[in-house]
């Protein structure tokens, strides 16, 4: 019997990680040597993926930060604006087995249940309830990694008041636009530059083929003084 062709898909996916673990490697000296505190605050966690990176490299970094870990645990939501669609996505999440298959997938990553908090629900329903008081309340890092238009403005309102100068926002799908529109994590991400005047989002590193990351910057900081 001849092997298989390998998977262009799957090959593509493996090179994503590498990607993504280089990222989080430069994010997490950065946030080390710069002084940066806080936590590491992800928005789409099924799968375990970027949370095992993260909790890897801040460790390598000597700087290991809390992990919180924002998911319904039940797959993405139903669509309601034009800009969430995207040929690859799909609402609903068969297969993602809720809270309880994320212990499980993170203790096989070896991520200890005290390093992280999972926030199990639909982000209409748990930021709200959070505000702009609840906890985290500290931010170095905010990976969203949740597709969707609609999904990537309730994260980005949740964070907004946790804004700070020299914190790292990442886009896990910044680049996954739909055929007739800017769609996405970058159309969400525009209305909020828009609306956030007194910050600078200055570019950092790309995350991988369809990501990347900005540098919060004080936009009172950027004028000669
Ligand atoms: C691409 S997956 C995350 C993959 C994960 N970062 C990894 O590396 O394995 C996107 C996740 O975002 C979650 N998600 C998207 N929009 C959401 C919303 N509005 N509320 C809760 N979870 C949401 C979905 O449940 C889905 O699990």
């Amino acid at each position: 019997m001849t092997d298989p062709e390998p998977n262009p898909l799957l090959a593509t996916i493996a090179k994503k990680i590498d990607d993504i673990d280089r990222f989080m490697w430069d994010a997490a000296v950065a946030l080390a040597v710069n002084a940066i505190s806080g936590d590491y605050v992800e928005f789409g966690s099924w799968g375990g993926n970027t949370l095992r990176v993260a909790h890897e490299r801040f460790r390598h970094a000597g700087t290991p930060r809390h992990l919180w870990a924002f998911d319904s645990f039940e797959g993405l939501p139903e669509a309601t604006d034009p800009r969430d669609h995207h040929p690859g996505w799909r609402s609903g999440g068969a297969g993602q087995g809720g809270v309880e298959a994320f212990h499980a997938t993170c203790d096989d990553h070896g991520i200890p249940r005290d390093a992280y908090t999972a926030v199990v629900g639909y982000y209409d329903d748990t930021l709200p309830a959070l505000g702009a008081t609840g906890a985290p309340t500290d931010v170095a890092l905010a990976y969203l990694d949740c597709n969707m238009y609609s999904s990537t403005v309730a994260a980005l309102a949740f964070l907004s008041p946790r804004l700070k100068h020299g914190m790292v926002l990442a886009f896990d799908d910044y680049w996954c636009w739909s055929a007739d529109d800017v769609a996405g994590e970058r159309s969400a991400f525009l209305e909020f530059v828009a609306a956030h005047p007194q910050w600078h989002f200055e570019r950092f590193k790309e995350v991988n083929w369809g990501g990347t990351s900005f540098v919060v910057e004080r936009a009172d900081r950027l004028t000669p003084r």
